[in-house]
């Protein structure tokens, strides 16, 4: 396994967020995170990151103890994060997002920005305009570029999809995709079960901080219960 998160528990002062949550990302695998809102998908990517420390628990990245590592170092040992709601600088050019994210990789900085020109070129063709004039989908696309410089083996994505139209999120999920097929494994926290079903190999199911499924998309799709009580979706008759 890659990624081994194994019973944590994280809190924001007295209150007690993730209550003894485990789950695993193997190599080259797309693995969902599924939740409501406020179910606890940032904090466990946050915990994943060294952002919000568990308290209790561990978190294993290639067999390695990451807990108690600053985020700074987790970056580098290759787990980048695509943050909810994207978190590029409006006021900087596409390419000075790139750049600046470039400060905390240690490749050869042009050959990193020609790889990311190359696997997208609406990037190429919009880097000297303000990040903040770009379109929400190419805002996204330039989070998942920035997370790619360097080379992760594991991108945490929280909530990709989150205020895109239908037909852009399809565009996402076909990058997501091809980012795996290249051999980078994800982590993927949505609240969208269609998608997540489409896209991921494996899914958990998580509510008040604890996993309440956990398995295939077959399986999921089996238990129209879980769907009902944890993701709000209406049981199919
Ligand atoms: N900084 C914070 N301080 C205190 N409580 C917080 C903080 N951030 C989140 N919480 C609480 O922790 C719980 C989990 O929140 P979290 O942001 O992880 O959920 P989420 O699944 O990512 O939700 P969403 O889909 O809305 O992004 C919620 O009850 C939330 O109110
Ligand atoms: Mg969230």
């Amino acid at each position: 396994m890659l990624l081994q998160v194994q019973d944590i528990h994280t809190y924001y002062g007295q209150s007690h967020v993730l209550q003894g949550l485990s789950l695993e990302v193997g190599e080259r695998e797309i693995v969902s995170l599924l939740g409501r809102n406020g179910a606890g998908k940032t904090t466990t990517i946050h915990s994943i990151m060294g952002l919000t420390p568990p308290r209790a628990g561990r978190i294993l990245f290639r067999g390695e103890e990451l807990s108690g590592q600053p985020p700074y170092q987790i970056f580098r040992r290759h787990i980048k994060l695509v943050p909810q709601g994207r978190r590029i600088i409006p006021s900087l050019t596409v390419e000075e997002n790139l750049k600046f994210a470039l400060l905390m990789v240690r490749s050869d900085p042009r050959r990193e920005l020609a790889r990311i020109y190359e696997q997208f070129s609406v990037l190429q063709e919009r880097r000297n305009q303000k990040a903040g004039h770009l379109s929400g989908g190419e805002r996204q696309m330039l989070a998942i570029g920035r997370a790619l410089l360097g080379k992760p083996a594991l991108i945490l994505m929280d909530e990709p999809s989150e205020g895109l139209a239908p037909i852009v999120v399809r565009e996402i999920m076909r990058i997501i995709t091809e980012v795996n097929e290249r051999g980078v494994s994800i982590l993927l926290a949505e609240q969208n079960v269609k998608l997540a079903l489409e896209t991921a190999d494996r899914h958990y199911v998580i509510d008040q901080g604890r996993v309440r499924f956990s398995g295939s998309g077959e399986a999921l799709r089996a238990h129209p219960k879980i769907m009902e009580s944890y993701l709000g979706v209406a049981a199919r008759s």
